[in-house]
């Protein structure tokens, strides 16, 4: 990701918000420094992010969410938590180390039960579960190899039904989405995604720009239509 620029005052609020209002519980603080200790880059969601994916599972009575980027489980931990008994999380990694802490994250947090971690190129794992005959997913939260996200939002739709809730991270970066020459292998596919939220009969989209201590970013809501 290109340079930050955080300023303390954002950083200072956004962890005072998070010890008051937040407030993750100790498996998600485990998760963090478990992935820490395993060398894994630190670009987990922020406490209060996950807490909103959290209460927008519970607040769209979701039973059936897909992720795409899993890293150590932060956000999957975070969005399990908000599914109701019975509801499943499945979720999508590349690498099998990442995907290997996250389980054990996971399953450390009580959760094991209720989230499958499927290993591979998430393009790959949309398509066997297209081919597999999968129920339709609630919720879908993407946030892995920006180049693709406009793909991973056509597949939120197809594997989704009317009325899927469908976020999307990452959408700001640093401002790139205005000068992709920032960041040539990113920005674009964050732009074509920005696009397809306005553009597509299928959504209705809105984004909201953050800052705090991931820099300055945005995340994008959709309504599958
Ligand atoms: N959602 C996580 C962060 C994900 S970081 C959280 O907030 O806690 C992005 C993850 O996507 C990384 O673990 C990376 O290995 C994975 N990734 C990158 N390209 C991918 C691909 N093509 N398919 C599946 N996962 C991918
Ligand atoms: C990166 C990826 C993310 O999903 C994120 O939230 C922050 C940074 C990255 O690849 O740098
Ligand atoms: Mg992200």
């Amino acid at each position: 990701m290109i340079e930050h620029q955080t300023t303390p005052g954002w950083t200072a609020v956004e962890d005072f918000l998070s010890d008051v209002v937040v407030r993750p519980d100790s498996a998600l603080k485990n998760a963090v420094t478990a992935a820490l200790e395993a060398g894994m880059p630190p670009i987990e969601v922020a406490p209060n992010a996950g807490k909103l994916l959290k209460l927008l599972v519970q607040l769209s009575g979701a039973r059936r969410v897909l992720e795409i980027g899993t890293l150590a489980g932060f956000s999957t931990i975070w969005m399990a938590q908000g599914l109701p008994d019975g509801g499943r999380l499945v979720t999508c990694e590349y690498l099998p180390k990442h995907a290997g802490v996250a389980r054990a994250n996971v399953d450390a947090a009580g959760l094991g039960a209720r989230v499958e971690i499927r290993v591979g190129a998430a393009l790959d794992t949309l398509g066997a579960l297209e081919a597999e005959g999968a129920e339709p997913f609630d919720f879908v939260f993407i946030d892995a190899d920006k180049e693709n996200d406009a793909h991973y939002l056509d597949w939120a739709i197809r594997l989704g039904r009317p009325g899927t809730t469908v976020v999307m991270d990452n959408v700001v970066w640093e401002g790139a989405v205005l000068d992709p020459s920032l960041d040539t292998v990113n920005a674009p596919g964050i732009v074509s995604a920005l696009r397809m939220m306005g553009e597509d009969p299928r959504l209705d989209a809105t984004v909201i720009q953050t800052v705090g201590t991931k820099g300055w970013d945005g995340f994008a809501l959709a309504l599958v239509r």
